[in-house]
């Protein structure tokens, strides 16, 4: 192989590896909760600083309502096991009877909390969009 052909093969690994981290489906709650860092949050900075819808719709939700702060499923920003996109166990700690029927009826295959309860709205059922939107 000359070095020209090194350096497309180079170039073509370098596109295929680029599409296949870029073009993922769209986030999902997973089985496992997913890890990442948090940035360092600026002394006075809250969560609503910068999340603020986030924010609005947990305030408005029964987790609000029963203190189950970001905290609770997300984890501490400063810990190394913050959970960016908490897995279902989070849910299960509290919620084990709907965890297990997920796992176990048939109906719910692939399914996850996240796939009819919207992330931070958590009390009524997902709508499907109206037609022609
Ligand atoms: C009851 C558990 C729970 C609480 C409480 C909670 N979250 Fe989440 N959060 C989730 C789940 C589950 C996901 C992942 C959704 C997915 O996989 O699509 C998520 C995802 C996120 C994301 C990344 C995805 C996105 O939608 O942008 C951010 C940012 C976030 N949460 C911030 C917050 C903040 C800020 C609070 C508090 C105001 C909070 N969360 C409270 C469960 C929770
Ligand atoms: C100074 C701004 C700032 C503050 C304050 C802040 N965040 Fe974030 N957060 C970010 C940025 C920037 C990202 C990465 C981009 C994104 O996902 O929105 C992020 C991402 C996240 C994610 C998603 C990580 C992922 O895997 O997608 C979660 C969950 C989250 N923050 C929770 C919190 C919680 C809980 C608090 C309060 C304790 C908080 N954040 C405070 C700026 C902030
Ligand atoms: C620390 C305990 C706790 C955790 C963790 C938790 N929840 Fe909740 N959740 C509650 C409480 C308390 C309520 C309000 C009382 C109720 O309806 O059971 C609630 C309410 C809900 C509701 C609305 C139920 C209704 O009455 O309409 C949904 C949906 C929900 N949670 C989903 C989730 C999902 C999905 C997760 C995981 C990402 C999760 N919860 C994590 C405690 C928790
Ligand atoms: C296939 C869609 C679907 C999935 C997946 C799903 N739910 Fe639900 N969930 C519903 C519907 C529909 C209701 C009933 C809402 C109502 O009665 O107003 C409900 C109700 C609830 C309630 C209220 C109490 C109850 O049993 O009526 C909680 C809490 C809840 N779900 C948590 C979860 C958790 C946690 C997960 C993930 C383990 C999950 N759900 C997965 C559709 C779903």
């Amino acid at each position: 192989m000359n070095s020209f052909c090194a350096r497309m093969f180079g170039l073509t690994l370098f596109v295929f590896l680029f599409l296949a981290i870029a073009v993922q489906p769209a986030i999902a709650q997973q089985e496992q909760a997913t890890h990442v860092f948090h940035r360092l949050i600026p002394a006075g900075d809250t969560c609503a600083t910068c999340h603020k819808a986030i924010y609005d719709q947990w305030k408005a939700s029964p987790h609000a309502a029963n203190g189950v702060e970001c905290t609770v499923c997300h984890g501490e920003t400063t810990a190394k096991d913050f959970a960016g996109l908490p897995g279902l166990s989070t849910c299960e700690n509290c919620h084990s009877d709907q965890v297990a029927q997920l796992k176990s009826d048939p109906f719910m295959k692939g399914k996850t909390c996240v796939s009819c309860h919207e992330a931070h709205i958590f009390v009524e059922h997902k709508k499907a969009a109206p037609a022609g939107e």
